[in-house]
This record gives C-alpha cells, structure tokens and sequence, in this order.
C-alpha cells in the first residue's frame, strides 16, 4: 500500500457499521469518515453521543436525516473533495425538501477545524461546523441548528470531550468487532515544517490513565481482543500511575496488557525523538504487545530532516531502529515517507533510498509534498518542480513496493498466530490479521471469530496472505 494518498485523504467508511437496529422511528445519521484512524475513532465516539439523542446509524445516506463528514485536511486534494462531496449533497438536501424531508449537513475533523466559518461561506447548506476538540458539543449544535442557526464550533475546549462523550454499551461494542481502536493523545506539538497536525488538533493532550483503563475494560467486555491506541503523536503520551509517579506510554502498555481477556495491543503513530526505553523494553517484553511499529522518518537526508525540523538524523533513527530490532527481532516496520519537500535535491532523494535499502521496511505510506497554508514550509522558496516529485515517488514507491512483497514472501512457510476477524470473501473463509498486520485468509468457521488460531502460510497475494489450519 504505497500508493500517493492512500491512507489519508481516502475515505476509509462509507457508513459506521453500528449496532441492531431496534425498529423504532428513530433520526438516522450517515457519518462518511475521511483520512486517519483517529477520525475513524472520533466518528464512533459522534455516533454513540447521537444515540443517546435517537440518532440511529445508517449506511444509506438517502434514508438519512443528518449527515455528517469527518473530513482530513493532510493535503490539498483532501479538502477540495470535502467541498465538492458538499455540492452534492446541497443537491440532495433539495431533493429531500421538495419531498418535505428535512436533512441536515455537519462537518467536523480537521477541514472544519482550519476552514471554520469558510465552510458556511462556501456551502451554504451546511448547519454546522465541529472541529475534533468540540464533539461532544454536537448534539447541542444540532438541536441549535434545527432552531435555524448555523453553528461553527472550531474552540480549543478547555473541558475534555472524552469526559463528556459516552462509552457505546456492550452489544454495540460486540457488533462492531473484535478489534477496535482508542484514543490515548491528541495532538501535536512537534511542528513538523510540512504538517497542518499541530494546528487542526491542538497541542498535545494525554487521556488520564483510568479513563484509558476504563475504555479498554469496557471494550473487551464487549469482545475486543485486540486494540490499537492511538495518537498523532502517541509516544508522546504521558501520564501519573497509581502511585503518583509518571508513566509514559511503555507503562500504559504494561499495565493494559494485564487486563485479562485482552490479546493483543497495538499503538500508532510514534514519533522516533519519543521511542523511550521503556517502550522498546514493551516490545521486548510484552507478548501482548504486537511486533509491528509504524515510525515515520519522511526523509533521509539530514538537510531535509532539518529543514522539516524533524528534530533528528538520519544516523539517530537507524541507531534507534538498529535498538528496537534488538529488543524484539521479529518486529515489522513501517514508515511514512514524503518526496519533494522544498528545495530536496537528486542527492538528498538518493539520501532517503539508501536509508529505505538499510532499514528494510514491511509496510510503507508516502506522498508527494503537498504545501499547507500556515505552515513554515508553505513560506519555503524552492518548491520542488511537479514532475520531479512525481518520478521521485514512483521511484520511491516501486523501492518500497519491493521490500514490502519480500517481507509477504519470506512469511510462507511459517507457522504464525492470527486473530480471525471477519468473514472472508468466499463462503466458509475468514479473514485474519498476523502479528504484522497484515490480512490472512484461511478457512473457518463463522464462530471462530474473535479466535486466535495457529496456521501456516502457505501463499500471498496482491494484499494479502493464504493459510492452512495446523
Ligand atoms: N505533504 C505531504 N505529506 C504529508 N504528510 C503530512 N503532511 C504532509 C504534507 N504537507 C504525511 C506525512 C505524515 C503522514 C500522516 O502524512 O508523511 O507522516
Ligand atoms: Fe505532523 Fe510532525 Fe506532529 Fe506528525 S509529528 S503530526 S508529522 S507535526
């Protein structure tokens, strides 16, 4: 998965798959969820704040009477779609009137956050307008909006939304899976030169850790087996353990992987300068603790970190995956790389080839530079030539592509454990997930959902693997 603007400004759900639907004549909500797996979270979190005002999910945004865009604001492309999905939608909500149905248009994530009161400029037949600090101010805004206003909601809240945004009940939580992401940090304050994250979502803000323990319990009360927390920065997270002393994120993950019943944990996405040693001694330790850590480096010359103010070397980060593979040898990496960032020369691209070759990866995302208004590098002279981004990252990309085909390929062959996630594409297969996340597909039964089950590799594909039951 290499491909210019796969992870990010892709919408990632068409709908959020909820819980049994309970007949009643309930508001429907169609959530369409752009760009990071936060967004995926914080749309769970909007649509069990909407249950409790008799919002029923849907996946039909025709049958909808509020719809709501998560939107991405990463690069540019990304929010342009949000305007013209707008326009679209400007049509249906007339359709809808002229048959004297009411459907109400929001926007919240990371578009809302940067364009605010531009977005009402702009669409007019949006009612509202929520960045990701105020969500659990959306029923309010709602109710304000069915009175007529149009609300743009785009604070930095002092109160914390989690607090005030409720935990979906447990057959909720079960119909959604036996995976599931949680929020521990929100929030940027590297200021990466090239990156809107600090200014869409704030400063950095860590969960408590009781709030943290509270929500995975709860999870895997409802069936979770495995959670992925999750952050802008989530190595950044900081907290206070029962004893008053400060834990850092290799303590959380101490402690949540006493909860019994819990298979597995996962954290994205880390920044390398906050990989402390008690987090390479997680992975080193914890069984739970899956052998896979997506860290980024964007680039390999040391001109080009600098410039992006990465806060580190080249050398450093090898130094610090060289620790890592120590630590856990097994584990897979993954990286986000961008080309053509202002004034990258052949030399300083060749620079990031050479660290690709050396560090190896199995799983990589990168993107052309795209230029962010408001950020420093926006301000850059120098803007690297279109075409020359565009060769670089086919080049990039087919380098990656490569390490990412070995590392399925030396994967046949051996036994490894998967948790069985969902049904597969042919009747009586499943799909499941590898310790290096990667899809596997093996026959089972329906039932063995939510299972870990030992098989053996037996062959790959385009995207995924095959396996046969030991
Ligand atoms: N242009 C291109 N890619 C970007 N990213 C963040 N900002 C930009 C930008 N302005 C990429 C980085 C980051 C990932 C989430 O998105 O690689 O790690
Ligand atoms: Fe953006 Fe850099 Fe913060 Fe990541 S670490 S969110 S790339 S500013």
């Amino acid at each position: 998965m290499t491909k210019d603007s796969l992870t990010l400004d892709a919408p990632v759900t068409d709908a959020l798959q909820l819980g049994p639907r309970d007949g009643s004549n309930s508001r429907k909500v169609f959530i369409k969820t752009y760009g990071c797996q936060m967004n995926v979270y914080d749309s769970t979190r909007m649509s069990d704040a909407l249950a409790r005002d008799g919002y029923e999910s849907t996946e039909d945004m025709e049958e909808a009477d509020l719809v709501l865009l998560n939107t991405c604001h990463i690069r540019e492309k990304a929010a342009e779609k949000v305007y013209s999905a707008l326009g679209r939608l400007r049509e249906m909500k007339k359709r809808k009137a002229a048959d004297g149905r009411e459907m109400m248009i929001g926007v919240t994530g990371c578009v809302a956050q940067a364009e605010g009161e531009e977005i009402l400029r702009r669409a007019p037949a949006v009612d509202v307008v929520i960045g990701p600090q105020t969500y659990h101010r959306l029923p309010d805004a709602l109710r304000r909006a069915k009175e007529g206003q149009r609300v743009v909601d785009t604070e930095y809240a002092i109160e914390d939304k989690f607090e005030h945004l409720p935990i979906a009940e447990k057959a909720k939580i079960r119909a959604r899976g036996v995976t599931a992401f949680l929020t521990v940090q929100e929030g940027c304050d590297k200021f990466c030169t090239f990156c809107v994250v600090p200014y869409t979502r704030g400063s950095e803000v860590s969960r408590p850790v009781a709030q943290i323990v509270e929500e995975a319990e709860k999870l895997v009360d409802g069936g979770v087996r495995e959670i992925t927390l999750l952050g802008q920065n989530v190595n950044a997270w900081h907290g206070i353990g029962p004893k008053g002393e400060a834990w850092s994120l290799g303590d959380l993950l101490y402690r949540l992987a006493e909860i019994p019943g819990l298979a597995r944990l996962r954290y994205t996405t880390s920044h390398p300068r906050d990989m402390d040693d008690r987090l390479i001694g997680a992975h080193r330790d914890l069984r739970t603790l899956m052998p896979y850590l997506h860290l980024p480096v964007q680039a390999g010359s040391d001109r080009i970190l600098k410039a992006m103010n990465r806060r580190h070397t080249a050398a450093e980060y090898l130094t610090l995956v060289e620790k890592i593979r120590a630590a856990r040898p097994d584990i897979a990496l993954s990286g986000d790389f961008i080309v053509g960032f202002p004034g990258e020369t052949d030399q300083d691209f060749e620079d990031t080839l050479r660290l690709i070759e050396e560090v190896n990866y199995a799983q990589a995302f990168s993107f052309k530079y795209s230029t962010r208004p408001g950020t420093p590098g926006a301000e850059l002279k120098d803007q690297v030539p279109e075409e020359f981004k565009t060769e670089r990252l086919e080049r990039l990309q087919a380098l990656l592509l490569r390490q990412q085909h070995a590392f399925a390929e030396a994967c046949v062959g051996k036994t490894v454990d998967i948790l069985l996630e969902k049904p597969g594409r042919m009747p009586g297969q499943l799909i499941g997930r590898s310790p290096w996340l990667q899809s596997v597909n093996v026959d089972a039964k329906a039932s063995q959902i939510g299972d870990i089950i030992n098989v053996r590799i037996t062959g790959t594909s385009t995207n995924s693997l095959f396996a046969e039951l030991l």
